[in-house]
């Protein structure tokens, strides 16, 4: 029988150099689409795949990241002395509440690498296989991604992918892929940014990750690799002779937050959906559904 996933690791403490200056004193992970932080998208991806407890991994420098997730009774107080009710319980849904729920911070004292942060949140996960959430890789749709990639787990690595055109392959980590059966595909390994030419596949790896436990202690050895950063790449590939590796395509949309073109285009996709911004896509022109995602 496989592990249920229980942990979720968010990792959060990059600089988010690419939204520099508005990343100067605000966390990218909590720059908004539309009303929104992009680190709410994935809590409530997280939470609607059944995850038990939630790991931060985060900075000093960004203590607004826990102040937005936990619960804050004074500001609901005021909302509701000033008869804002549903605003106020909109809130207490959408955060932790320190008593009921599980949910732990821990630091990452410079940013090192994605591996490096994942690598920071071992001894707080349950047993089992752990998922990793980028916030800043939005995914949206029903199931949610983590929950779609949940139900396909069968032990070993997984990771979630996407199909781009051959001549993009050089902007993600591609998989090699050796056999696909529907969403789900065996894979010996990943090559990092290949060039179109020798690249193994259009498979691009994206933001959500289903991993064995065994992953800390590959991580724990894993020398530095690009940009001298511990790259969590290339801990799953070391792993995936041993454990065996699987990309899974899942069905939503998924935007590049992480980029500035990639937001825009999250905020018009979501705006275009939305009544109330009618009349400002009118005003500048712009058709209701954007024909693709950044
Ligand atoms: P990115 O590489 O997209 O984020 O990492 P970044 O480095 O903050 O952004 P840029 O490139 O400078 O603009 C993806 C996720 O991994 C986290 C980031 O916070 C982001 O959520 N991360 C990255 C860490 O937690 N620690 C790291 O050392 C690196």
């Amino acid at each position: 029988m496989t592990q249920s996933v229980r942990t979720a690791i968010f990792p959060v403490a990059g600089l988010g150099t690419r939204f520099l200056p508005a990343t100067k004193a605000t966390p990218k992970e909590l720059l908004p689409v539309i009303d929104t932080p992009l680190i709410q998208y994935a809590i409530d991806e997280a939470r609607a795949a059944g995850i038990e407890r939630m790991v931060f991994v985060t900075h000093p420098s960004k203590p607004a990241i826990e102040r937005h997730v936990m619960d804050d009774k004074a500001l609901r107080a005021e909302l509701q002395a000033r008869g804002k009710d549903g605003l106020a319980e909109d809130l207490a849904e959408s955060a932790f509440c320190p008593v009921a729920d599980d949910v732990r911070f821990v630091m990452q004292p410079e940013p090192l690498g994605l591996g490096h942060a994942v690598l920071c949140a071992r001894d707080e996960v349950l047993p089992g296989p752990v998922a990793v959430i980028l916030p800043d890789d939005l995914i949206l749709g029903t199931p949610g991604a983590l929950s779609e990639m949940i139900a396909a787990h069968e032990g070993g690595h997984m990771v979630a992918t996407m199909t781009v055109p051959r001549e993009e392959t050089a902007k993600y980590g591609i998989l090699a892929v050796t056999e696909q059966d529907g969403p789900i595909m065996k894979a010996r390994g990943m090559v990092e940014k290949p060039a179109p030419a020798t690249a193994p596949s259009r498979e691009a790896v994206v933001g959500r990750y289903v991993l064995d436990a065994s992953i800390f202690a590959d991580l724990e050895t894993q020398a530095p690799g690009a940009g001298g950063e511990i790259q969590l790449t290339d801990a799953i590939s070391r792993g995936a002779a041993r454990l065996g590796l699987r990309g899974f395509r899942f069905s939503g949309q998924r935007f590049d937050c992480g980029s500035k073109a990639g937001m825009l285009a999250a905020t018009l996709h979501l705006a275009s959906q939305d009544p109330d911004y009618a009349d400002v896509f009118a005003e500048f022109g712009l058709t209701a559904e954007p024909s693709r995602a950044a």
